[in-house]
């Protein structure tokens, strides 16, 4: 199986006059055009959070959109800029996320890895993430259904530090990461974390499983150090599940061409 994984697109309402709204609109556009040419090509993408700059139901508009583009399944998980019940307006209809759940955290079945989305909003609207004890327990639930399935979540805080930022850890409590870490522990069928938040690449381990952060898809707000030939190019990644050791990650450069994966 191969996912391919965008995050922090950042759109604004579409506006042909405004610079930024037209080169993140761009940058997203180039990001799914490189993902529909690539071969073999993934058989979903996951969007790991903040898909909007200020959760209006004019961004989402724009999002979605632009993301109507993709030539397979999106699964989404809402970022702090988001909010939860924009992403839930937004893409509800997909049908992917559970009807009535408190929280954006669903399962998807359909393909060769089982994958989980986990809501790491906090209540307050924050920029920093959180976990209650519901939703860890909901994602507990969710993985003793199907123990004997490899499974990747996927979430917009990445529960480790980033040292190279700022800020390097995420959650408003060190608490949170190490409660998802102890559940995550106690499900080995767990094979990989996706987050994003984080605007650079990073990867660390939780739980005893492998886990990273993604750049930025809108280029003005990527962070870390990059060659000279990224510039205005924007960066994913694909992630590419074997099933006798996990996934291989590649960081995907727009406009490389028809390497193969
Ligand atoms: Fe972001």
């Amino acid at each position: 199986m191969i996912i391919a994984q965008i995050a922090d697109t950042h759109l604004v309402a579409a506006d042909a006059a405004d610079q930024v709204s037209r080169a993140r609109a761009e940058d997203l556009r180039a990001c799914i055009a490189d993902i529909n040419g690539l071969a073999p090509r993934p058989d979903a993408v996951i969007h790991t959070g903040d898909v909007t700059q200020h959760g209006q139901a004019a961004e989402f508009t724009h999002a979605r959109s632009l993301l109507a583009a993709l030539e397979m399944p999106l699964y989404v998980t809402p970022g702090n800029r988001d909010g939860r019940a924009g992403v839930m307006r937004a893409f509800a209809s997909d049908g992917y996320m559970l009807p009535d759940c408190a929280f954006v955290h669903y399962a998807v079945e359909a393909h060769p890895v089982r994958l989980v989305a986990v809501d790491s909003l906090a209540d307050d609207g924050g920029a920093k993430g959180d976990l209650c004890h519901a939703r860890l327990a909901a994602l507990d639930a969710t993985l003793a259904e199907a123990p004997a399935r490899p499974t990747a979540l996927f979430m917009h805080h990445p529960p480790f530090d980033v040292p190279a930022a700022p800020d390097p850890f995420a959650y408003q409590r060190r608490r949170a990461a190490d409660d998802l870490a102890a559940v995550v522990s106690q499900h080995p069928q767990v094979v990989r974390i996706f987050t994003g938040h984080m605007h650079r690449p990073w990867t660390a381990t939780v739980g005893g499983v492998a886990a990273s952060t993604v750049p930025s898809v809108a280029i003005d707000r990527r962070y870390g150090h990059y060659a000279a030939t990224m510039a205005g190019r924007p960066v994913y990644h694909v992630h590419r599940f074997e099933g006798d050791w996990g996934f291989a990650s590649e960081t995907r450069l727009v406009g490389s061409g028809a390497d193969p994966l």
